[in-house]
This record gives C-alpha cells, sequence and structure tokens, in this order.
C-alpha cells in the first residue's frame, strides 16, 4: 500500500511544485498573534510602571449579525491584550442625540483610550456627525479628519491610521521591506476605511499607486500591472487569474459570506474579493479569507489603543 496514493510521474511533481510551490500564503493569524503577545507585555508595563491600563470602549447600534461578531471580537482580544475593554450596545432606534452623549462621555473618561463606533451605523444616524464626534487622540479607528488630514499629508507619526490598511501594510512591508521605491500598487476599491487610506500608506513608502474602482477602464488590464495588489471591493472572488501579474504580492481585504455544496449539504463559506485557488502558482505571495487581513485588522486596534495609552504619559 502507498501512504500518499500510488507514485505519480515526475511532471506531476513539477506542476504541482509550480502550482503550490511558488505563492507564498501569508499567515495573518500567526502575525496577529505574535503581535498580540509583543502587545500584551507593553500593556503590562505601562500599567506596572504607570498604573495606566489601556481602555478600549467599543460602542454598537442595532443589532447587525456580521457588527456583532466584529464587536466580540474586538472586545474579547482587547481582554487577551490585558486592556480595560468596554462594550457599549445601543438599541437600533437610538438617536443622533443619544449617540453623541455617550461618546462625549467617553470622549472626557480617563479611562479609555480608544473609542471605536463600529460601522454601519442604522440609516437614520449621521455616520458623519458621529465619527468627527470622536476626540482624535482617542480615534484610534483613524477616521477623524485630523487623522485622516495627518496620514494624507504623511504625517504618520501624529496620527491614527485606519486599522484595515495599517495591518495590510504590515503584511506587505513584511513581503517586500519598507521601501517600495519602483514598485507599481494597485488599490482596488476608493473607500473612506480602506482605498484611500491603503493608497496613502503606499504612496508615503514610496509606492507608485493607483487607485481603482467600479468606473475604472478595463480593471483587469489595470490590476495586472501591479507588483502590489490589493483587493478592497466587496465582491466575492471577483479578483481572477488574469487580474494577476506573475509574482505580484495580493492582499485581499474582502471578506464575503457565499453558500456552497459540500456532500450534498448546503454550507456557508467565507471568501475574498480574490479567487484563491487562481491566484495560486500566479500570485508571489497572498493572504488568505479567513486568516489574513481580517486578524491583523483587530490586531492593529489594539496597537493604536496601546499607543493612544502610551500617549496620556508624554
Ligand atoms: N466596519 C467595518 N470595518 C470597520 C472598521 O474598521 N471600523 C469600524 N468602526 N467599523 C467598521
Amino acid at each position: 500500500m502507498f501512504l500518499n496514493g500510488p507514485p505519480r510521474p515526475a511532471v506531476i511533481y513539477f506542476l504541482v511544485d509550480h502550482l503550490m510551490g511558488t505563492t507564498t500564503i501569508i499567515d495573518g493569524k500567526a502575525k496577529a498573534a505574535a503581535l498580540s503577545q509583543k502587545i500584551t507585555e507593553k500593556a503590562a508595563v505601562l500599567r506596572n510602571n504607570l498604573g495606566i491600563r489601556p481602555g478600549l470602549a467599543v460602542v454598537i447600534v442595532g443589532e447587525d449579525p456580521a457588527s456583532k461578531v466584529y464587536v466580540r471580537n474586538k472586545k474579547r482580544t482587547a481582554e487577551a491584550c490585558g486592556f480595560h475593554s468596554v462594550k457599549h450596545s445601543l438599541p437600533e432606534e437610538s438617536d443622533q442625540p443619544t449617540v453623541l452623549n455617550l461618546i462625549s462621555q467617553l470622549n472626557s473618561d480617563p479611562d479609555i483610550h480608544g473609542i471605536l463606533v463600529q460601522l454601519p451605523l442604522p440609516s437614520h444616524l449621521n455616520e458623519q456627525l458621529v465619527t468627527q464626534s470622536i476626540a482624535p487622540e482617542k480615534d484610534v479607528d483613524g477616521f477623524h479628519l485630523q487623522n485622516i488630514g495627518m496620514l494624507t499629508a504623511g504625517h504618520l507619526d501624529n496620527a491614527f491610521v485606519p486599522c484595515t490598511p495599517a495591518g495590510c501594510m504590515v503584511m506587505i512591508e513584511e513581503q517586500l521591506g519598507h521601501d517600495l521605491s519602483g514598485l507599481h500598487a494597485v488599490v482596488i476599491g476608493r473607500s473612506n476605511i480602506v482605498g484611500k487610506p491603503m493608497a496613502s500608506l503606499l504612496l508615503k513608502a514610496n509606492a507608485t499607486v493607483t487607485i481603482c474602482h467600479s468606473r475604472t477602464k478595463d480593471l483587469p488590464k489595470v490590476a495586472k500591472t501591479a507588483d502590489i495588489l490589493v483587493a478592497a471591493v466587496g465582491r466575492a472572488e471577483m479578483v481572477g487569474a488574469e487580474w494577476i501579474k506573475p509574482g505580484a504580492i495580493v492582499i485581499d481585504v474582502g471578506i464575503n459570506r457565499t453558500q456552497v455544496e459540500i456532500d450534498g449539504e448546503i454550507k456557508n463559506k467565507l471568501v475574498g474579493d480574490v479567487n484563491f485557488e487562481e491566484a495560486l502558482g500566479i500570485a508571489g505571495a497572498i493572504t488568505p479569507v479567513p486568516g489574513g487581513v481580517g486578524p491583523m485588522t483587530i490586531i492593529m486596534l489594539m496597537s493604536n489603543t496601546l499607543r493612544s495609552a502610551e500617549m496620556t504619559t508624554s
């Protein structure tokens, strides 16, 4: 009996090597775990030496199931890092003054160093007003115009950078180093949460940056010119083999819930914006979904909160 099945001809080994061996799968979960350990240690030092415990307040309005999962994970991770962690769950019908009043209390609470209001908010609330009411020095999401301005101007030392692009950048730098001179980065998606801040970070690292979106002409052709391709469109497996330049680093920001049939049963499956199977063997490196960008986003939130707490001492 053959433990691994019958022997295969050499050409098959070659093909398997070619298809499987050339693409590095970037393990966001492992990287996030390593960072979590460092953050936990630093938080303990801050607490033991100065009596400051980093505090994160997460606010959720309504019952959106995906948002509830994200908020639970953020709270759990904060606790695991030894932070003071509070969650405020407001009913769906909460009015604008109620939300603003809570944020005002958190702004002046000395035990809270980071405030995050989970988006999207129910449609009767003004997202812009709410995010801009968070004190910039506690805006660990990096959504306040002051932080956006600092990032856009390249003053990263004074800015809180939005967590998803910050996490993507850590993974890109781990593959390619801190100086991306001469490399072309294509960001698909122009959102304020991911696309625009991602472009600012890549530009700061000297990459040549193109931002694409739904109105871009011949999107696959532009994407294929990228040495670094960041997909943040929110469409399941849209980026296929023909979009990817051989050897490119592919960062998949998408988290799309789909259903697949396995053994006659319909099962839920999370997939990214990139067709992972098609990208294998073409991309030089790729982040998987799940286990890529997601865990890094949460750990960047912890990093921002720790930094906010540390800044109160200077
Ligand atoms: N909803 C989806 N992503 C995010 C995020 O990064 N921050 C907040 N506050 N809400 C989100």
